[in-house]
């Protein structure tokens, strides 16, 4: 994240993708004066609702016209902050175009997407979300593994 704007985590579903993401997003609280702020698509079907879920997360406060992704891009064009985009794998078109509109437009804003494929835009970067590791065949499965370290 600190050495490009756009980074999308890929994997299959329940790899931990939207995990990963939250973590990196609570390291870089102190990176970004302006905040961090989370856009979970999940619940979004229309892609249609692209920005007005987004400029909900933002908090912004826009005049019905402006909820688009060029009015989303021109309102946070000067602030320095990190937006999550969390679940984008059904909304890939309109995530893309909101992502690129914003890297555009706003230079100190990063995106950090979560998506089971790419968004596919310029300058974006990919990283494939590895599985876990299996236990070793030998491990000694008396051992409850769900037991949290005393
Ligand atoms: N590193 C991890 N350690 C333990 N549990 C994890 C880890 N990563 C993900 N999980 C759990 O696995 C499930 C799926 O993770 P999630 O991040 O929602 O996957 P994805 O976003 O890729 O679909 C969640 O219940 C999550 O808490
Ligand atoms: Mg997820």
């Amino acid at each position: 994240m600190t050495a490009h704007r756009l980074v999308t985590l890929t994997g299959a579903g329940g790899i931990g993708k939207t995990r990963l993401g939250l973590e990196i997003a609570r390291q870089l609280l102190p990176t970004f004066p302006d905040g961090v702020f989370l856009a979970d698509l999940a619940p979004v079907s229309d892609g249609a609702l692209v920005p007005v879920t987004t400029a909900a997360a933002l908090n912004l406060t826009l005049v019905a016209a402006a909820v688009s992704t060029e009015g989303i891009a021109s309102a946070i064009s000067t602030k320095r902050l990190l937006l999550v985009l969390d679940n984008c794998e059904h909304l890939v078109d309109p995530s893309a175009r909101m992502a690129q509109a914003l890297l555009r437009a706003s230079p100190d804003v990063s995106l950090l997407v979560t998506s089971r494929e790419p968004l596919r835009v310029e300058g974006e970067y990919v990283y494939r979300v590895p599985p876990l590791a299996m236990p070793p065949e030998d491990a000694d499965m008396e051992e409850d593994v769900f037991r949290l370290p005393v």
